[in-house]
């Protein structure tokens, strides 16, 4: 017997552990592969306890029957929403509020296609508009908008409130170097760097001055590091170790280019279909100029990109969104690549809290890079 979607007596609650492993039994099949299912349950589990996720930073969601009992109850459809850092600018007028980034939503083969999961999504693009907003924490006073990486399309979504945003990017292919001017980020040197780099995007949204709301979630330490731990986490499954080499930096103080990145596993990884990628996941530029000398910087941090690529078996190295000076100092560079306009798989979308629509015409996704992704 199952309960009509629109039902009252489904609501949104929070599983118990005993829950949220049975949901990763069942969500292995979909994004486990890579791993075994045992590394894949401990991926989930350990990445809740992190610095982005600890405290309350993740939040985990399921649709149930009001009158069942915990842990013996139907799960009708889960997901998860992770509370992130953002920069809000209304012509320079810049504000600090809170981002929920949603993912893995997920339906049970046995209930699917009878809207639970259309209703649980409902369910939270409504709740998440005020959830764990907190006047006395900094950035915490306003949830400026939920956002989703959707793997499937860009219709399903939006149906249910989630506007699709740019989700291009542009993709090199792996390549051994044999030299290299830059030098390697360990993850010992990331968080100086995201220090500089969100003071810096702060400065770049309060000059923003068109008639749009610029939105930049936080590059800050937490997120860049969350997306290391994840990585060294199913590196150490994948190979039996985790990589030391986390982005590349060359210049002067003041002039640096830099980039983290990190490797994705979607499958086996002597599988070319698995897609297993090289994640730019924010590229940096100190002085932001169109340059030759920006561009040989630039293509140094992309060939040795290239180059860790081809060492952990990568298909490409990825970069998204690229901005027009990016674009341009590209062209410099001479280096072969693709552009690729996602239509399936990580669609960047946004469910808007503020005044407006939320659409593109209205809201500029400044820095849609890999590093939002969750
Ligand atoms: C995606 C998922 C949660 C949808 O669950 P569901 O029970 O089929 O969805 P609902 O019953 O709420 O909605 C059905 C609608 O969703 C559409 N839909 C379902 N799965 C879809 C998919 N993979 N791609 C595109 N559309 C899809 C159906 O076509 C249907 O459309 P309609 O309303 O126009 O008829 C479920 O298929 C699932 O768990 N998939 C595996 C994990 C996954 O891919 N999650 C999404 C990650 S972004």
């Amino acid at each position: 017997m199952f309960p009509d979607a629109n039902s009252p007596d489904l609501i949104l609650v929070h599983p118990t552990p005993e829950e949220k492993l049975k949901t990763w039994e069942l969500s292995y099949q979909n994004w486990g592969k890579a791993l075994s299912k045992s590394d894949y349950i401990g991926r989930e589990k350990y990445l809740a306890t992190v610095p982005l996720t600890a405290e309350g930073g993740i939040s985990y969601w399921c649709l149930v029957d009001k009158n069942a009992e915990p842990n013996n109850r139907e799960l009708y459809a889960t997901c998860e929403t992770i509370r992130k850092r953002a920069l809000l600018s209304n012509n320079g007028a810049v504000s600090d509020v809170a981002v929920h980034a949603i993912g893995s939503v997920f339906c049970d083969p046995k209930y699917r296609g009878r809207k639970y999961a259309s209703r649980m999504l409902t369910e939270v693009g409504q709740l998440l508009r005020t959830y764990q907003i907190d006047p006395k924490v900094t950035g915490r006073g306003q949830v400026a908008a939920s956002i989703l990486f959707s793997d499937i399309g860009k219709k399903y979504y939006a149906n249910h409130g989630w506007l699709p945003f740019p989700s291009a990017h542009i993709a090199f292919q792996p390549r051994k170097s044999t030299s290299n001017d830059a030098t390697p980020l360990k993850a010992s040197d990331i968080s100086e760097l995201c220090a500089l780099d969100v003071a810096s995007l702060r400065k770049q949204l309060e000059q923003a001055s068109d008639s749009k709301t610029h939105m930049a979630l936080l590059p800050d330490y937490d997120t860049i590091q969350w997306h290391h731990l994840r990585e060294d986490c199913m590196s150490r499954g994948i190979f039996g170790k985790a990589p030391e080499i986390k982005g590349a930096i060359i210049g002067e103080k003041g002039a640096r280019v830099w980039a983290y990145w990190t490797r994705g596993y979607y499958g086996p990884i002597d599988n070319p279909e698995s897609g297993n990628a090289l994640h730019i996941l924010r590229l940096v530029l100190e002085s932001e100029v169109d340059s030759q000398e920006n561009a040989d910087k630039l293509k140094s941090i992309l060939t040795f990109a290239q180059s860790e690529a081809e060492a952990w078996k990568m298909v490409d190295v990825q970069y998204w969104n690229p901005t027009k000076l990016i674009t341009d100092l590209l062209h410099k560079t001479g280096l072969e690549y693709k552009e690729v306009d996602r239509e399936e798989e990580s669609i960047t979308s946004l469910m808007w809290y503020g005044e407006g629509k939320g659409t593109t015409d209205e809201v500029e996704w400044v820095g849609n890079e890999k590093y939002g992704w969750c």
